[in-house]
C-alpha cells in the first residue's frame, strides 16, 4: 500500500520536499507518494483534515502555517509545544494527529554532520526571533554551546524568546546594535526572513571572522546576501539545503520508522536541482 504525504504552505510550488521524500522512499524501498498542497490561513485546518480523511499518513507544514499547525493536532510533543511550532504531523492509525518539530534537529544534524562543525562549547549567534528562530533554539541549546546569543531587530522579541528557553541553558539576547562589542562567533545562523528577498540584518563586522560558519536557513540556488556577506569576511558560508534534507529525514523517521542515509541523496539532489535550473 502506498503511504501518502504532502507539504502544506503558501506559496508551495517551489518546495523541494516531494523530491527529497521520493529519494528517501527509493533508498529505503518504501512505497510513498508525496505532494505539495497550497492553503490559506482560512483553509489550512480543513486542508489537513481532508488530507487525513483521504487516508494519508502525515504531512509537513511550512511557512506561514507552523504556528497554526499546533492547534490542528490532538497531541504535540513537548519540544514542538515549547517552540510553538509544528512542521511535521503524524496521522496515526488511531486517528490522532501528533505534532512534531524536526527543524532544529535538522539544523543541528546539518551543521555537525554535513558541515563538520562542532556546536558543543562553541559561540553561537542566532539572528531573528520569529517562527524560524523559535523552532531551532532548544536543539541548539541541547548541544551545550559556550555562548548562545539571540539578536533581533526588535530587541524585546529576542528577550522574550530567550526567556521561553532560559531553564534549558545560558542564553542572552538583544538588538543588533548591542553586538558592536561582541567577540567573533563560531557559528552565525540567519533565521530572519528578509534574506529570501535580498536583504539581511544590519549587524556589525566584529561578530564574524574567517573561522565562522555563516549559515543561512533560507535555501536559494544562488548565494544569498547573508552568504555573500559571510564570504566577504572570509568565513565559510552555506544555505539551508542540508537542513531541509535533514529535517525531512527526521519526519520520514517519524512516519516510516527508518531514518534515510541523507549523505547518499545529496549528489542526486544536486543533479536534479541543476537540471531544474537549466529548464
Ligand atoms: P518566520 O516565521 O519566517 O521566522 P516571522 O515570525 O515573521 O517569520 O519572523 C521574521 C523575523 O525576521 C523576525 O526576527 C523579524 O524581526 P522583527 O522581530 O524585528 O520584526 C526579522 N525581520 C523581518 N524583516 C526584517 C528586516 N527588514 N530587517 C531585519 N530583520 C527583519
Amino acid at each position: 500500500m502506498t503511504n501518502r504525504y504532502t507539504v502544506i504552505g503558501q506559496p508551495i510550488a517551489h518546495s523541494l520536499s516531494p523530491v527529497v521524500h521520493h529519494l528517501f522512499g527509493d533508498q529505503t524501498l518504501r512505497d510513498i507518494h508525496y505532494t505539495r498542497t497550497e492553503a490559506s490561513p482560512e483553509s489550512f485546518e480543513q486542508v489537513v483534515l481532508d488530507f487525513q480523511a483521504a487516508g494519508a499518513k502525515g504531512c509537513n507544514v511550512t511557512a506561514p502555517f507552523k504556528e497554526q499547525a499546533v492547534g490542528v493536532c490532538d497531541d504535540v510533543v513537548p519540544l514542538a509545544m515549547r517552540a510553538g511550532s509544528v512542521n511535521t504531523i503524524h496521522m496515526q492509525q488511531d486517528g490522532k494527529r501528533v505534532g512534531h518539530s524536526t527543524d532544529g534537529a535538522g539544523l543541528v544534524a546539518d551543521i555537525q554532520n554535513n558541515h563538520s562543525r562542532a556546536l558543543n562549547a562553541k559561540r553561537i549567534l542566532l539572528l531573528g526571533a520569529g517562527g524560524a528562530a523559535r523552532g531551532v533554539v532548544e536543539p541548539l541549546l541541547a548541544t551545550k554551546p559556550s555562548h548562545f546569543h539571540i539578536a533581533n531587530r526588535t530587541a524585546s522579541k529576542a528577550s522574550d524568546l530567550a526567556t521561553i528557553f532560559s531553564d534549558l541553558g545560558t542564553l542572552s539576547a538583544g538588538g543588533y546594535d548591542a553586538l558592536e562589542l561582541a567577540e567573533p562567533y563560531d557559528i552565525i545562523i540567519n533565521a530572519t526572513t528578509p534574506s529570501a528577498d535580498g536583504g539581511m540584518p544590519d549587524i556589525p563586522p566584529n561578530v564574524i571572522s574567517e573561522n565562522t560558519l555563516a549559515y543561512d536557513m533560507t535555501y536559494a540556488s544562488l548565494d544569498t546576501v547573508f552568504m555573500q556577506w559571510g564570504k566577504r569576511h572570509r568565513a565559510t558560508a552555506c544555505n539551508g539545503l542540508g537542513m531541509l534534507v535533514e529535517q525531512a529525514a527526521e519526519a520520514f523517521l517519524i512516519w516510516e520508522g527508518i531514518r534515510p542515509q541523507t549523505q547518499l541523496i545529496f549528489p542526486r539532489l544536486h543533479e536534479i536541482l541543476a537540471k531544474t535550473e537549466r529548464a
